[in-house]
């Protein structure tokens, strides 16, 4: 019998709703949930217009409605739980931590909690578990140390799974992710740049789509390349693959394993934005300003175990990253 079963958490958003759009695409049933406190009906409305026999849509907030969580497990009884619901913004995490733990680990442990031991588990976690290191590239093996409320609640997410994972048997892979960017190429699914973006690539945008044309830089004083802060930016179709590789790879194992989901390369800010000006023609200047609290200098991934263990590998480039996410907001 083909597992062909995913219960979506969080498939309204950026990156759920993007590989609810890819599964569906390769013939997946998809039960998606989502409480819309992050992202907009667009997503959902699309995929139940496009995919009228293989989704079905709960609006649901795991973190309290579990009698209507039961009933959907129950009823749908999912091979797969894909679980990308939570809140992201570090910063919003600093000003309210209760929300950020209440929320973030109270969805993973209402899942775990009721679902059948039998299915299989896919967490969204995330670079920031591994804090501020300066031994850079970062491996699984690298210290786990949070810097912020969002990451203390990735890092309990991953420990109560860990636990569920020996105690309950449920098999579980932990995928942690680098800076996720780009749009998928159908663009059914957009970042929501309108919707107050932190991030530099939706910033990059919403400077360009308002005209003011000059985007904030925090900090040029790091000790990096040219002063400004590192990442391990990842196309989001690369990041999508890696969850449909883990799907595979969780049937294979005893009982957890961790990965990280980057393409082991490293971009300064003033990278990123030349090469966004660049393959966009585009002119947005910079304006150097005050570090950002809670930024870390440098943050990329080793991607040698997910490479090698899991059988994927990032390829789509820094410029095709920078066309997608543009050419998603002109369409
Ligand atoms: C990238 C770089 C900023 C905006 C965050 C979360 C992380 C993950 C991905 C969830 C930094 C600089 C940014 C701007 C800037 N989210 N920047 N001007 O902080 O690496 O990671 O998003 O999992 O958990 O922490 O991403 O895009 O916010 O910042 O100079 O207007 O761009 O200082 O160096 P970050 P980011």
């Amino acid at each position: 019998m083909t597992k062909n079963k995913i219960l979506v958490t969080g498939a309204a958003g950026y990156i759920g709703g993007t590989f609810t759009y890819e599964v569906l695409k390769k013939g997946f049933k998809v039960h998606g949930i989502d409480n819309f406190i992050n992202a907009n009906r667009n997503n959902i409305d699309a995929f139940s217009k496009d995919f009228p026999e293989s989704f079905i849509f709960s609006e649901i907030d795991l973190a309290k409605d579990v009698s209507k969580l039961k009933l959907v497990l129950d009823e749908f009884n999912p091979d797969f739980i894909v679980h990308f619901a939570g809140l992201k913004s570090v910063g919003e995490s600093e000003e309210q931590p209760d929300l950020y733990m209440n929320n973030n680990v109270g969805s993973t442990r209402n899942l775990l909690e009721n679902m059948n031991p039998k299915s299989f588990f896919i967490f969204s976690s995330s670079a920031t578990v591994y804090g501020n290191n300066p031994n850079q590239p970062l491996t699984e093996l690298s210290e786990i140390k949070a810097t912020s409320v969002y990451g203390s609640s990735k890092i309990e997410c991953e420990n109560l799974i860990k636990d569920y994972a020996f105690n309950k048997g449920i098999k579980s892979v932990c995928l942690r992710y680098f800076n996720p960017v780009g749009s998928h190429q159908d663009l059914i699914v957009v970042e929501d740049y309108l919707n107050k973006p932190n991030n530099l690539m939706p910033k990059l945008i919403e400077t360009a789509m308002n005209g003011n044309n000059t985007i904030n830089v925090y900090g040029r004083d790091y000790d990096t390349k040219d002063g400004t802060g590192e990442r391990d930016y990842i196309h989001i179709i690369d990041l999508v693959e890696g969850h449909i590789s883990a799907m595979d790879k969780v049937q294979k194992i005893k009982n957890i394993d961790f990965f990280n989901l980057g393409t082991g390369k490293s971009t300064s800010v003033i990278e990123l934005i030349s090469m966004f000006n660049k393959t966009n023609e585009l002119n947005i200047k910079i304006n150097f300003v005050d570090r950002r609290k809670g930024d870390v200098a440098i943050c990329y991934s080793n991607p040698y175990k997910a490479n090698n263990e899991m059988n994927w590998k990032a390829n789509l480039s820094l410029e095709r990253m920078c066309k997608d996410s543009w050419e998603a907001v002109q369409k």
